[in-house]
């Protein structure tokens, strides 16, 4: 839930309610958000199964039968959404009383009502409303938390599966891992797995995806009690999945497991802005490597450009050591104008791990650096259960609509 950005579905024959939406939000402070429109029941349901907006304005006719079946596919497709129902007082008064339409599309489902002309005044009290609520409905779902940066080879793949199995051993059977590196998934490798399902099942699935099947899609790793919806086992495959299907995947799943843990490709294309998007926590790996701290810098700026908020994400300093002349995270915080939340110290015996298949937190020493920095992230991790939420970013797409 983005209060500052939420996206908004107007849903009506004609372009007027989106006009008198907008300009009683313009008359909102402290709010910017993003709005959608569809002209019919049936593009909105389309609308908001895929963009999944914060709330839905739907202009409503004499006829509540449409309106029963968006309430039906918008409460299945997109649960997060509240409905609001717009009227026209003057729609009614020969056919019914205000009051008899509005029980009756309470009892449908809808959550609010506004009357046209739409107020900013009543506006800014559904959106309230509506932020309330969610509050409530969203600590039930699962957190999503990334690890991401533009630069390959940095220990991304290796943080999503190391802190994957800590938060395993944690909430056996609630863990999930996505390989979204789509194009040249490790995962499976690091688990030592070899899954016979993956991402692309729910691309081939994409008409009945939901939690079900999101569940049935990835495999349990034993040892950690983690499940992995493994990466394509074929690159030219890997580019079917799409922004859209990565959204939804991430939204059912979240619904399925209380965590869900994203390694992502280094690369800032539509699918990595959908997991940013999502993510309540969004680790940015990086190195005490000038060139590596350079790209990092880069894609900070690139991401306050596109509107990722900062809050819940975080600098992770990997692949650390002290040697002399070594940048400390100091230095790192100074370079790329942020300060550094994690550092992972420098451990050769992951690269054993890695060819064994065997994550090395299950053998690190109880009081050693390493499990002693994964215990940190996983500790982040689960603070944003309880604490500070941050998800609800804008893709570039709406940035640029
Ligand atoms: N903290 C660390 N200490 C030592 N080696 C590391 C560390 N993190 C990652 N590595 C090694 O670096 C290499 C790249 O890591 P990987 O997780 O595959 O990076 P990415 O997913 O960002 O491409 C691997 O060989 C991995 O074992
Ligand atoms: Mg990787």
């Amino acid at each position: 839930m983005d209060k500052k950005n939420p996206k908004i579905l107007i849903v009506g024959p004609d372009r007027t309610l989106q006009r008198e939406v907008e300009s009683a939000l313009a008359a909102i402070e402290d709010i910017n958000p993003v709005t959608i429109y569809a002209p019919d029941f049936r593009q909105g349901i389309e609308s908001a199964r895929n963009r999944r907006p914060e709330m839905a304005l739907v202009e409503m006719g004499r006829d509540n039968r449409y309106l029963r079946m968006f309430v039906e596919e918008v409460g299945a497709a997109s649960p997060e959404t509240a409905i609001a129902a717009v009227f026209h007082p003057s729609t009614f008064s020969e056919h019914a009383s205000e009051s008899e339409v509005v029980i009756e599309a309470l009892r449908l489902g809808v959550q609010d009502f506004l009357r046209r002309p739409i107020s900013s005044k009543d506006l800014e009290q559904f959106l309230q409303r509506t932020f309330k609520y969610a509050v409530g409905r969203q600590s039930q779902q699962g957190i999503i938390a990334t690890f991401f940066s533009n630069k390959g080879g940095v220990g991304k793949s290796t943080l999503a599966v190391n802190v994957a199995c800590a938060l395993g051993k944690t909430a056996p059977g609630r863990v999930l891992l996505v390989d979204g590196s789509l194009q040249m998934g490790v995962c499976a490798n690091l688990l030592d797995m070899t899954p016979r399902t993956s991402i692309m099942d729910a691309v081939r699935e994409r008409d009945r995806l939901d939690e079900t099947l999101v569940r049935e899609l990835s495999v349990l790793h034993e040892p950690s009690g983690v499940h992995l919806l493994a990466a394509p086992a074929d690159a030219v495959e890997a580019s079917k999945v799409d922004d859209e299907l990565m959204s939804r995947v991430l939204t059912l799943a979240r619904r399925a497991f209380d965590y869900v843990v994203v390694d992502t490709f280094p690369m800032l294309d539509s699918v990595m802005m959908a997991v940013l998007d999502l993510a309540d926590r969004r680790f940015l790996v990086t190195e005490s490597v000038v060139p590596t701290l350079r790209g990092a810098l880069r894609l900070l700026k690139t991401l306050d450009d596109v509107r990722i908020p900062s809050e819940g994400r975080r600098i992770v300093l990997n692949r650390y050591s002290t040697f002399d002349g070594n940048l400390r995270p100091d230095d790192v915080a100074k370079r790329i104008g942020s300060a550094v939340e994690h550092v992972v110290p420098y451990q050769k015996k992951l690269l054993v791990a890695a060819n064994l298949g065997t994550p090395y937190i299950f053998s690190a020493g109880v009081a050693s650096d390493f499990r002693r920095a994964i215990g940190k992230i996983v500790e982040d991790i689960q603070g944003a259960r309880t604490g500070s939420r941050s998800s609800g970013a804008r893709s570039t797409k709406e940035v640029n609509a």
